[in-house]
Formats: structure tokens, C-alpha cells, sequence
């Protein structure tokens, strides 16, 4: 994969977390028609080439039916698409549901798996999600798996117990090998769409007991490796910040993913 780099080589002794390429993700949601779809991403797409000197990974996740459009525009650019979600089943009599394998037929990369709105909303469980990232991996689609705790969790004191069973019960059954096509994002439900950002200290504190985590259970070489990305709120003027932290590896983007100078100064900040 292009972006698995060892992290030991004969030549340097000890790759550092900044070797880590950093992906700015966007999150777009249940918004915009197809031509608000295209639109956007054709502004990105001329933002980032004129402006975007950078190396950061950029993904965009448009809505399912947009998937195909915005994939064939950002063709041959840096710019990557992936899809929201995708079904627990590979294929058949489920009405409604977007296998993993069709996803990737039309230009996807990358699905996110777990959001907290998917949790939430439609109840998806840990077994759910743990089928959804099977699929997702077995039909070669890279994963960006999503844990959060709510600020309930965080008021009590529980939101390190929660992080570890959202890891521990959908991802700690698949092999070490496994893990170079996942990504974690980090977003505490209490930050997404709310404009309470996580403080840096509270973003930095999670995301390196998640990398603590996945240290403990896959090894350091997994660990060093995998992109942790934080979410919840993340614009303009708290991207720097958050970025520049040893384990954040970038961000996952709601809101201000949706107005493209808004997306490509974030990406800016990577
Ligand atoms: P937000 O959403 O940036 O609007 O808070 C983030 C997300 O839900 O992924």
C-alpha cells in the first residue's frame, strides 16, 4: 500500500509518528443534489491544485448516489472518495442496502464504518459494524472505523472504557495484517455538529490511549503506523492546533467539509 511504510529500516533506526502521512477527510452527510455534489468537488478539486502544495491523503465522502459522479471528476487528481457506510452483507435480498463490493465498482476507496450518527440512529450494533468492516475489507475497500464516546460516558469518567470495548469489539478480531487498510477516527459525539471542539489536551489524551491500545493488542509496528484522525467540529481555527499533536494524524470534516474553502484551509493546516 502506498501509504504502509515500515516503520523500522536498516537506514533509519527509528521512524518517528510525523512519518505518518496525514488525511484530511471530508464527511458530507445527507447533503447537497447531484449538482451541489459536483460542484463542490470540482471547487476542491481546482482549490487544492492550485493552492495545496501539501502531501496529505484527501478524501471526500459524498452521498451514496454522488459516489460515482464525484469519483469519475476527481479522477487522476489526489483526490480520493469514499462511501458513508455500507451493507453487513455481501450481496442479495436486502432491500435498500449498498454492498461493499459495489462501492468499490464505482470509483470508492474508502467507507466509513461506525459513525456515531450510524450508531445512534440506526441502532447498529459492535456485531453490525464488525460484519460491515469485513465486507469493506474483503472487497478491498479501506476502512475508517469511528468510536466516540458521549458526554454522558465523559462526565462519568467512563469514556476510556468505552473507547477500548468500540476498539476491542470490532476490531480486535481481524489480523494485525489486516490493519493496514484501517484507519481509526476519533470523535467524541459531543463535538460532532456542535461547535464544542474537543481541547487539544482531550483530542491528544484519547488519541494516544487509543494508539496505546492498538500497541498492546496488534503490536508497536501497527501502531506507529496507523492514522488516528480526530473529528467533532474541527475547522479553520482549531485545525493547527489539533494537527499538530503527536497522535493526531489529521481529520475527519462534518460541517466545514461542505464549503470548499473551508475544507481546503483546513487541509491547509495538515
Ligand atoms: P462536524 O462532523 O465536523 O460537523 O462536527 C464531523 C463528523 O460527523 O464526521
Amino acid at each position: 500500500m502506498g501509504y504502509w511504510t515500515p516503520v523500522h529500516d536498516s537506514h533509519s533506526p527509528i521512524q518517528s509518528f510525523n512519518m505518518r502521512t496525514k488525511i484530511i477527510a471530508g464527511n458530507w452527510k445527507m447533503n447537497g443534489d447531484r449538482e451541489d455534489a459536483l460542484s463542490l468537488a470540482t471547487e476542491i478539486m481546482g482549490i487544492v491544485a492550485d493552492e495545496y502544495m501539501g502531501e496529505s491523503e484527501i478524501i471526500l465522502f459524498p452521498p451514496f448516489v454522488h459516489i460515482q459522479g464525484v469519483a469519475r471528476l476527481v479522477e487522476n487528481t489526489r483526490i480520493k472518495v469514499g462511501a458513508q457506510d455500507c451493507s453487513a452483507h455481501k450481496q442479495g435480498a436486502y432491500t435498500g442496502e449498498v454492498a461493499a463490493s459495489m462501492l468499490k465498482s464505482v470509483g470508492a476507496n474508502y467507507v466509513l464504518i461506525g459513525h456515531s450518527e450510524r450508531r445512534s440512529y440506526f441502532n447498529e450494533s459492535s456485531a453490525d459494524l464488525s460484519a460491515k468492516i469485513h465486507q469493506a475489507l474483503d472487497a478491498g475497500l479501506k476502512v475508517i472505523y469511528c468510536v466516540g464516546e458521549t458526554l454522558a460516558q465523559r462526565q462519568s469518567g467512563d469514556h476510556f472504557e468505552i473507547i477500548q470495548s468500540q476498539l476491542s469489539e470490532c476490531l480486535y478480531h481481524f489480523s494485525a495484517d489486516l490493519m493496514c487498510h484501517v484507519v481509526i477516527a476519533y470523535e467524541p459525539v459531543w463535538a460532532i455538529g456542535t461547535g464544542a471542539t474537543a481541547t487539544t489536551d482531550q483530542a491528544q489524551e484519547m488519541h494516544s490511549f487509543i494508539r496505546k491500545s492498538i500497541s498492546n493488542h496488534f503490536g508497536a509496528d501497527v501502531a506507529e503506523t496507523i492514522r488516528i484522525l480526530y473529528g467533532g467540529s474541527c475547522n479553520e481555527n482549531n485545525a493547527q492546533s489539533l494537527f499538530s499533536m503527536a497522535d493526531i494524524d489529521g481529520g475527519l470534516i462534518g460541517g466545514a467539509s461542505l464549503k470548499s474553502r473551508s475544507f481546503v484551509n483546513i487541509l491547509k493546516c495538515s
